[in-house]
C-alpha cells in the first residue's frame, strides 16, 4: 500500500488477538510499519513477535531485492519492538536509529550485540535519506520514556508512533470511537506529556499522519489534533451526561433510567452504562467524553460496588478532572456508597460535586425521587 510515491505502508493486521496489552478487548489491532525509499532506504518500526513472518514478507516484498539502510525505532514496546532481532537478523548491515534512552533499554528487548549497531538521535537531529530527510521529535512519556516521532520534510509526513493510534481495521473501522477509547485508557494518564507533543506538533507543516496502530490520516487532519488538544488538556469532547451505574436487584438501575430519561426530555444528551455489564475502558472513555458525569452505585460491605471500585480507581489513576460530576448511592441498612465515591475520587483535580447527593433506601421513594429530580435539575 502507497502512502505517497515513495513512502509505503508495510504493517500487519492481527485479528486474532484476544487482549492488547493483556487486558483490553479489541476488534483487532494493526502494528503499522513504513518504508521511505530514496538514495538510503529507513524502514519505520517493526511489528509485535506474534505477526514477525507476515511482516518480514512484507517488507522484503517491497524492498524488492534491496537492502534497508536504517531501521528506525520509535518506541520499544513489544508491540513494535517484537520484530528487531529478526529484521536485525535478516539485514546485517542495517543500522538501527533511536533515542539514547531507547538504546539504553534496547538490551532488554534483543541481543545485547545489537547496540554495535546503533545509532543514537536526539530531539531535531536530522538523517538524509536523499531528497527525504527525517527530522526526530522527542516524545517521552507518550506513553514510554523513549519515545520519539519522525517526520519526513520533504513530503511532510509525521510518523507519530502510538500517538493518533486506534484499535481495529485500518481498512474497515471508523477512528473515533476506538481511538478515544485507546487514548484515555493507554496514553491518557499522561496529558502533559502529549500537550507537550501537539505544541511541537504545531511548528510542523503536517500533510499525512502515519500512526503505529490504525488508518493512516491524510484528510481533515485539524480534526484529530483539535480532539488530541482537547483530550491531552482533560476537556469534555462533548456536551452530555454519561451515568455509570451498578446496581445487584435493579433499582439502582432504574434510579439511573428515570435520571436519564428526565435528562433526554429535557434535551440534555446522555449516555447510561451498567458498568457490570459493558467494557470498562469503554466507561472510562465515555467518563472523559463528557462534561458531565453520575454515579450511581449500591452500597457494598461497607463501601462501594466491586465493579464501581474498579471504575473509580481507574479514574483517579487516568487523571480524571474538570468535570462535574453526581452520586446517587444506595443502600438497605447503612447506605455508604457516596462516601466511598467521594473517598476514591478525593486525588482527582477540579471535581464539582452537584447537590444532592441522592440517598436510596432500597427501592426510589417520594423523598428520593424529588433529590433525583433536583439532581436533574442540577445537571441539567
Ligand atoms: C454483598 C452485599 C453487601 C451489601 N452491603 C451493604 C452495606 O454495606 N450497606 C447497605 O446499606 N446496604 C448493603 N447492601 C444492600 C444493598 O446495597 C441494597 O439492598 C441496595 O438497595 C441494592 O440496590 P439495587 O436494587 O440497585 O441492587 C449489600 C448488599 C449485598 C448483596
Ligand atoms: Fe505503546
Ligand atoms: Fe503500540
Amino acid at each position: 500500500m502507497k502512502i505517497t510515491d515513495s513512502i509505503k505502508y508495510v504493517g500487519v493486521y492481527d485479528g486474532d488477538i484476544d487482549l492488547f496489552e493483556g487486558q483490553y478487548k479489541v476488534p483487532g489491532v494493526s502494528y503499522n510499519s513504513y518504508i521511505v525509499f530514496d538514495d538510503k532506504i529507513a524502514v519505520m518500526d517493526t511489528v509485535d513477535a506474534r505477526k514477525t513472518n507476515e511482516w518480514l514478507a512484507n517488507v522484503e516484498a517491497a524492498l524488492n531485492g534491496k537492502a534497508p539502510d536504517y531501521l528506525v525505532i520509535a518506541h520499544l514496546e513489544p508491540d513494535h519492538s517484537g520484530s528487531i532481532q529478526a529484521m536485525a537478523d535478516k539485514y546485517p548491515e542495517m543500522k538501527l536509529v533511536m533515542t539514547a534512552k531507547a538504546l539504553s533499554m534496547l538490551p532488554q528487548f534483543v541481543d545485547a550485540a545489537l547496540a554495535a549497531r546503533a545509532v543514537a538521535v536526539k530531539e531535531n537531529d536530522t538523517l538524509a535519506l536523499g531528497a527525504h530527510t527525517l527530522q526526530f521529535i522527542t516524545a517521552p512519556m507518550v506513553h514510554w520514556p523513549e519515545v520519539m516521532l519522525s517526520y519526513e520534510r520533504s513530503e511532510k509526513v509525521l510518523f507519530s508512533a502510538d500517538a493518533f493510534g486506534t484499535f481495529g481495521n485500518p481498512e474497515t473501522d471508523p477512528w473515533l470511537p476506538e481511538a478515544r477509547r485507546y487514548y484515555f485508557n493507554i496514553v491518557g494518564k499522561y496529558g502533559a506529556p502529549v500537550t507537550a507533543l501537539l505544541k511541537k506538533a504545531a511548528a510542523l507543516d503536517i500533510a499525512a499522519i502515519c500512526p503505529l496502530h490504525g488508518p493512516v490520516m491524510k484528510e481533515d487532519l485539524g480534526k484529530y489534533l483539535a480532539l488530541y488538544d482537547a483530550w491531552s488538556a482533560y476537556r469534555p469532547e462533548a456536551e452530555g451526561v454519561f451515568i455509570a451505574f451498578t446496581s445487584v436487584y435493579g433499582h439502582t438501575r432504574a434510579a439511573a433510567e428515570t435520571l436519564a430519561k428526565t435528562l433526554e426530555q429535557a434535551g440534555t444528551p446522555v449516555r447510561c452504562m451498567d458498568l457490570a455489564r459493558s467494557d470498562l475502558a469503554e466507561a472510562v472513555a465515555q467518563a472523559f467524553r463528557y462534561d458531565r458525569l453520575v454515579l450511581a452505585s449500591t452500597s457494598y460491605n461497607g463501601g462501594v460496588y466491586p465493579r464501581m471500585r474498579q471504575f473509580l480507581d481507574e479514574l483517579a489513576e487516568h487523571g480524571f478532572q474538570n468535570r462535574r460530576v453526581g452520586i446517587v448511592e444506595n443502600g438497605s441498612w447503612a447506605p455508604c456508597a457516596a462516601k466511598t465515591i467521594l473517598a476514591r475520587l478525593e486525588g482527582c483535580k477540579n471535581l464539582t460535586f452537584l447537590e444532592p447527593t441522592v440517598t436510596i433506601r432500597s427501592a426510589l421513594d417520594g423523598e428520593s425521587r424529588e433529590a433525583l429530580n433536583n439532581l436533574a435539575e442540577a445537571l441539567k
